[in-house]
């Protein structure tokens, strides 16, 4: 710590250190050199990674900023985007993604439909799971990370392609993962106590994961907790939920509380994992409460539309799940366009019924990146450093 020396009465010099100090006990002092970014997720934070072993979803994914379909499920860009972007890297490369990556900045190992714990459920069955399961994406992570190290050796085109060695201990982990294993539940008919007596093993699974990544030389991790899913449109048409089932907002109360009791083990979680990884800097973000909150008060905030799928077909919360957002129809030989999108996504909180708006994930990211919704209320740029106990 460093005061400056101004030629000044000697009361305002201890006023300019004392701020200093007390600066640096609430936030850390510096901002983190962040070499590079390794994400692990669903579809919240899929950039291509599914697209590339399944398939593009099509336009009208990726018409608001791509103007292409561009991996990702929405009409543009995702909160991994903005964090990205905000950290001054290139938005991440897919792991998967054969053709034109460049994993100098961190790869991607989310893909949409992706689970903590492996289904038994393949892609085209009801729900949509991805194989490519979090146990799997560490693995992913585990070899991505080894051949980096002997490749990068080669020098020449891999040292413009590929993370240095130590880039991997100055790197932000992020994770947004868990949705999926709830709606599993939800898909099987669990009642909402069924799915919750399950959540032990799946924070037991996110544990051992983050430990891995500690081992690898991980040191600090940036985790989203779980959205309101009783929001979405895809869990509202599951079943014919009267109105005593749904809130003010026109979410699934109990659905809700799932996901909140998810959130408050996996905040616990995260407290223990502070304690067995001395060296790791964990910052847990509330991002239950800034959706809800957008869900719940969208005029406030701009939005018009929150539970309705800009992009889709037909029913209260249009929403299909045989037709959607992008799907065609044959008629008269012709192909029509029948998963169709709102005029205006920058009201919309809601894309196609599961995932959020470029302008909603915009808005989220706006609210978590200075901390406030952060555990410790660190901002983005400083989530190297430890929590202060
Ligand atoms: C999948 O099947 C295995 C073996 O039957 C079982 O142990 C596991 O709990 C199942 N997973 C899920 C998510 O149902
Ligand atoms: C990959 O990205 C880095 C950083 O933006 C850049 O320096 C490098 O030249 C890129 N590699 C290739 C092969 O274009
Ligand atoms: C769940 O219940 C619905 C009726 O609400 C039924 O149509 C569906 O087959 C059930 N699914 C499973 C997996 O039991």
């Amino acid at each position: 710590m460093e005061c400056l020396r101004l030629r000044l009465p000697k009361s305002i010099i201890i006023f300019v250190c004392l701020w200093i100090v007390a600066s640096m006990t609430v936030s850390g002092s510096d901002r983190c050199d962040f070499k590079a970014i390794f994400n692990y997720g669903d579809s919240n934070s899929d950039t291509g990674g599914l697209a590339a072993a399944f398939g593009q979803p099509s336009l009208p994914h990726g018409e608001s900023y791509f103007h292409h379909p561009a991996g990702r499920y929405c009409d543009g860009r995702l909160i991994i985007d903005f964090i990205a972007k905000k950290l001054g890297h290139p938005y991440l490369s897919a792991f998967l993604d054969a053709v034109g990556s460049n994993f100098t900045y961190g790869a991607n190992f989310a893909t949409a439909g992706s689970t903590i714990l492996p289904q038994n459920t393949t892609l085209h069955q009801r729900g949509g799971y991805s194989p490519i399961s979090l146990d799997v994406q560490f693995t992913q992570y585990s070899d991505f990370q080894r051949r980096s190290h002997t490749f990068w050796q080669k020098g020449g085109v891999y040292q413009k392609l590929l993370p240095e060695a130590q880039d991997f201990s100055r790197a932000l982990y992020t994770f947004d993962i868990g949705q999926n294993d709830l709606t599993s539940g939800f898909f099987r008919n669990m009642s909402a106590d069924q799915v919750k007596a399950y959540v032990p093993d799946l924070l037991a699974q996110f544990k051992n994961v983050i430990k891995y990544v500690y081992d690898h030389g991980g040191r600090s991790f940036w985790i989203h907790n779980t959205g309101p899913v009783g929001c979405l449109a895809y869990m509202l048409e599951l079943h014919p939920f009267t109105t005593a089932h749904l809130d003010t907002a026109g979410c699934i109360i109990s659905y809700n509380e799932v996901a909140q009791f998810f959130n408050r083990e996996l905040k616990a979680t995260v407290v223990q994992l502070r304690k067995e990884l001395p060296l790791a800097a964990i910052t847990y973000v509330d991002v239950y409460s800034v959706k809800y909150s957008l869900i719940s008060q969208p005029k406030k905030h701009g939005f018009k539309e929150t539970v309705r799928a800009c992009c889709g077909h037909g029913g209260k919360y249009n929403y299909n799940m045989h037709i959607g957002c992008g799907a065609k129809k044959k008629v008269d030989g012709k192909e029509v366009l029948v998963g169709k999108p709102c005029k205006d996504p920058t009201v919309w909180v809601n894309w196609d019924g599961v995932h959020y708006t470029q302008a909603a994930n915009n808005w989220v990211f706006d609210q978590i990146v200075d901390g406030s919704f952060s555990d410790p209320p660190l901002p983005l740029t400083r989530a190297c450093h430890r929590h202060p106990n």
